[in-house]
């Protein structure tokens, strides 16, 4: 229990509120499980309870600050506690989308806040106040645009591998045929160029359709799947890979399919390999990460896996568009290998990040390690 109201206190009129109530039987219960952070205050301005997003946000622990003002925790933001003080007091709900927080002089957030006041049955007043980071919002609904255009030219080029597959084969098997009726032997030549062009193409239409093939879900070991990446990407290099692995060992293990997510790291590891120069180096990171949010979905658990290099980076002119279908900086690119990743990981309930943090390329893979709390 994490604050202190009585649920039999509050008189909402909500029917969503006295649903969940009737699930969780304590607001406490049901503000903890909620991934926008929430404050509830008493008629005096009391912290009663903050939950975890709350705590995450802002950096503060409930049990530093129960029962304290928000004048006494937010020191420096004294507008934004003059407007709840005055919401409060006027009992005036407002909402406001831009409202800078000043954690302290170097942490400078910009939040949505809705201020909720209200009167529970026993005449007592009350106010929730609800802080949506608008950074993670931006974020988010920037991933979400991003991912439907992903899925929608994912869709288009199934569509599109379907209709190539099936002439693809007659093509192959009448070019066979061709050259078993060949008198002169000489022009063998020319089938066998239609049937390896026609294999190169089947090889292309099975990799756009590699993410159709329904997951099979076990309990993996990521470092086992990146130490095979690593060994497989290692006997294909002519050189020793330079590769720095920082692994966190109390990683769990993961629900996903093994083989798709080989695919996954597969598809970073050649590409950073494809990026640095001889002697270039790699990075491969292992963490742990509390309350994270994916795409929309809050997560209790994340695994957060990073693999760098000191290569130059994604050309600037396709900076913004490489997690796109057929998007490559590579003349002997078919620029499906991020994309295939990004699907995949999708699969998973994850997520793939391309940044250059003080000039090292940096692949971000999340992938939940638990059941999503939406
Ligand atoms: N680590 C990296 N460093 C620099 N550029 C990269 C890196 N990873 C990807 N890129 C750029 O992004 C492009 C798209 O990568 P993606 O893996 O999707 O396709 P590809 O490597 O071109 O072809 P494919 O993987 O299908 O053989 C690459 O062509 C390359 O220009
Ligand atoms: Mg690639």
């Amino acid at each position: 229990m994490r604050g202190q109201i009585n649920p039999s206190s509050l008189h909402h009129n909500s029917a969503k509120w006295l649903f969940m109530n009737e699930i969780y039987k304590s607001p406490d219960a049901l503000i903890e499980n909620i991934s926008t952070a929430v404050m509830v205050f008493d008629n005096t301005l009391r912290l009663l309870s903050i939950n975890a997003a709350g705590e995450n946000l802002l950096s503060l622990s409930i049990n530093k600050v129960r029962g304290q003002n928000p004048g006494d925790f937010l020191t420096a933001s004294s507008e934004f506690v003059d407007d709840i003080q005055r919401a409060l007091d006027e009992m005036h709900p407002y909402t406001d989308w831009g409202v800078e927080l000043h954690l302290n002089e170097k942490n400078i957030i910009t939040v949505g806040c809705v201020v909720t006041p209200f009167i529970s049955e026993d005449n007592e007043k009350y106010m929730i106040v609800e802080l949506i980071d608008a950074n993670s919002f931006t974020r988010v609904m920037r991933e979400e645009t991003s991912s439907i255009v992903h899925d929608a030219a994912r869709k288009s080029l199934k569509g599109i591998a379907h209709e190539i597959k099936n002439p693809l084969g007659g093509l192959r098997g009448a070019a066979q045929l061709l050259e078993r009726e060949l008198q002169d032997k000489n022009l063998k030549e020319y089938t066998q160029i239609i049937i390896s062009e026609a294999d190169r193409l089947r090889n292309l239409v099975d990799r756009m359709m590699v993410h159709e093939a329904r997951p099979q879900i076990s309990s993996v070991n990521l470092h086992e799947i990146l130490e095979y990446v690593v060994e497989v990407t290692q006997a294909e290099s002519s050189t020793e890979l330079k590769i720095t692995r920082d692994y966190d060992p109390s990683l769990p293990l993961l629900q996903g399919d093994k083989d798709k997510l080989i695919q996954v790291f597969m598809n970073v590891l050649r590409n950073a390999l494809q990026a640095i120069a001889t002697n270039g180096q790699i990075w491969i990171q292992t963490r742990i990460k509390r309350r994270c949010t994916i795409r929309q979905y809050f997560y209790r658990l994340v695994a957060e896996i990073k693999i760098m290099d000191d290569g130059p980076g994604i050309p600037e002119d396709i900076e913004h568009e490489v997690f796109y279908p057929l998007i490559t900086g590579r003349a002997e690119g078919s620029g499906l290998g991020l994309s295939i990743a990004q699907s995949l990981l999708q699969l998973h309930g994850g997520s793939i990040n391309y940044e250059r943090p003080a000039d090292r390329t940096t692949f971000t893979i999340l992938l939940p390690l638990d059941i999503n709390d939406d």
